[in-house]
């Protein structure tokens, strides 16, 4: 099984919970988009949408003359993605049920937001394909879950029991941002959840 396979496996399980399980990390996921520092009129990718949770923070950044473009991999995920895109009225948002391999962008974005997307950034196929349809100087933003330091030995055993049931790429927590860094003209790093977690933001290379 691809990881791409054993992903979309995994979120047909997470779908119909996922929106009530990621309460608890709204305020990470606001910090996050803070860091675009999105300007009315621009175009900003959320990165493996799942069902669209970040799109009304999004699309308040880019205001109604701008855009957000979306992709989901999963069709449990972008089924809810679309509802709520639906439900809601929102114009601007355009998205599609496509892996982060395969995408194909209908403009390139001004800006570019990862949050808790570990599998697309171990993917050096799916970052190849999206950053050449990102515009040079275009500002990222990423969260996501990493291991404590080293020196507290088995809590990283917790972090990776953690990962594993979203993740096909559990492991690799070291430094999951190491991928996407040489796209990247500079990326600045913060810890976050008492050392489980990371805030990187960059912008691209020109
Ligand atoms: C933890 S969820 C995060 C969803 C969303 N970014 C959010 O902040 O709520 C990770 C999402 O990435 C999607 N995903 C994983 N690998 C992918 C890939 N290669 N291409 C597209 N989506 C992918 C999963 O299906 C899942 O919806």
């Amino acid at each position: 099984m691809t990881p791409n396979e054993l992903s979309i496996r995994r979120y047909r399980r997470h779908a119909a919970g996922y929106d009530a399980s990621a309460q608890r990390t709204m305020p990470l996921r606001r910090r996050t988009i803070a860091l675009l520092d999105l300007q009315p009129g621009q175009v900003v990718l959320d990165v493996g949408a799942g069902t669209g949770l970040s799109y009304a923070l999004l699309r308040a950044g880019v205001g109604d003359a701008g855009r957000v473009l979306a992709f989901e991999q999963s069709p449990e995920m972008f089924e809810l993605a679309r509802e709520r895109v639906a439900r809601e009225d929102w114009r601007n948002v355009w998205q599609v049920c496509e892996s982060a391999e395969t995408v194909q962008l209908p403009q390139p974005a001004d800006a570019v937001l990862f949050n808790y997307t570990h599998d697309i950034l171990r993917s050096r196929a799916a970052l190849h394909n999206l950053m050449r349809q990102v515009k040079p100087g275009a500002r990222i933003a990423i969260a996501g879950i990493r291991y404590f330091p080293w020196w507290t030995g088995p809590l990283n055993l917790y972090a990776w029991l953690k990962n594993r049931p979203y993740n096909a790429r559990p492991g690799e927590l070291w430094r999951p941002w190491d991928r996407i860094e040489p796209y990247c003209q500079s990326l600045q790093r913060w810890t976050t959840q008492f050392g489980m977690g990371y805030i990187a933001c960059g912008h691209k290379r020109d």
